[in-house]
């Protein structure tokens, strides 16, 4: 019998459950950039009653998401501020500059938390001043991919709140995965979500569903985001099966995160014991491990080969020096174990 693989390289090589799969197979196929498709509606609406928003936004992707989200909210004038390792910033190909037409101001932080005094001198009153471009959008990260999955306190993002009502601001949240930062702060989204005018969120990595985010705020900013939607090219056809998988991603699969923080907590904690260079388990919030290779004799790269080839599969991340592994659905326990003997395996070689 050959030992399954475990591939760690991202919560969105999550299949769907069979649950998934049945209520794909009987879902509804209307045209919902015509006439509507029901599914979608439902989907849309469980969305923003999660995040305690009048409506919803189903979008092909969470870079999709943000792109008509920023548009939505700045009708391509301005800037936006947002800490400088954010998604948006640094994975998402420069849409925001070169299809949103914006510009960006990247401002320090920390663990993905913006710096809250350097946001608050970056903020401008939008049209202020015949020489400086006003503030359009403020964008924030929760839970943070390069920080590691590092969640924003509640406390920052209410502050930070005040400030964008205090200068008439809209804020955005880029909640790819929402529901990690929810479970690791054991609150519900719309805790989370009150602190912004829209959110965005994945049902495409831990949450299992094959594709799709869910774009949430008023009905006047979601019916402008579907004209955006429309634009950018992301109308939705028949999307009722991806829908049905979405719905149950959402309520069966978002109560299920904290086994993959544990997990994650695990693997850290193991992979500290090998060697306490690599990673500080006490930084584990949800279900990202980024680990640092510098001090190991082995490069990323050499990481990815040799584990690669007992099966267990990780990505390199940006440098020869990180790689950043994500538990998900399919990585339990004794996956963990088997990795952390493979890892020291690896390193007493
Ligand atoms: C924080 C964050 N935002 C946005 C995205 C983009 O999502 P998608 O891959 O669906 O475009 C990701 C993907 O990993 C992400 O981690």
């Amino acid at each position: 019998m050959t030992t399954p693989e475990i591939d760690l390289r991202s919560d969105t090589v999550t299949r769907p459950t069979p649950e998934m799969l049945a209520a794909m197979a009987h879902a509804s196929l209307g045209d919902d950039s015509r006439d509507g498709d029901p599914t979608v509606a439902r989907l849309e609406d469980i969305a923003a009653q999660q995040c305690g928003k009048q409506a919803g936004l189903f979008l092909p992707s969470g870079t999709m998401a943000n792109l008509v989200a920023i548009l939505a909210h700045t009708g391509r004038a301005g800037e936006v501020l947002m800490e400088a390792t954010s998604h948006t910033l640094t994975s998402e190909l420069g849409g925001i500059g070169a299809l949103a037409g914006l510009f960006t101001r990247p401002l320090p932080g920390h663990r993905g938390a913006p710096d809250f005094d350097a946001l608050r001198a970056a903020v401008r009153r939008p049209g202020i001043g015949r020489n400086r471009v006003g503030t359009a959008l403020i964008q924030l990260e929760t839970s943070h991919n390069h920080a590691g999955g590092a969640v924003l306190p509640l406390a920052l993002m209410a502050a930070i709140r005040g400030l964008s009502l205090q200068h008439n601001v809209p804020v955005h949240i880029d909640g790819a995965r929402l529901f990690n930062a929810a479970t690791a702060l054991g609150v519900g989204v719309d805790v989370i979500a009150q602190h912004a005018d829209s959110v965005n969120f994945c049902i495409s990595k831990g949450l299992s569903a094959p594709i799709g985010s869910l774009l949430c705020g008023t009905e006047e900013f979601i019916e402008n985001a579907r004209g955006y939607r429309r634009m950018v090219g992301g109308n939705l056809r028949q999307a009722g099966p991806l829908a049905a998988a979405g719905i149950i991603a959402i309520e069966r699969m978002s109560t299920r995160l904290g086994e993959d923080h544990a997990t994650a907590k695990q693997l850290a904690t193991g992979l500290a014991a090998l060697d306490p260079s690599l990673v500080d388990p006490a930084a584990i919030e949800t279900n990202i491990v980024r680990i640092d290779v510098s001090r190991s004799p082995l490069d990323a790269a050499s990481w990815e080969q040799k584990l690669g080839s007992v099966g267990i599969r990780v990505g390199a991340y940006g440098t020869e020096k990180q790689l950043r592994l994500v538990t998900h659905r399919h990585v339990d326990a004794a996956a963990i174990d088997r990795v952390l003997e493979e890892v020291g395996r690896m390193l007493r070689r």
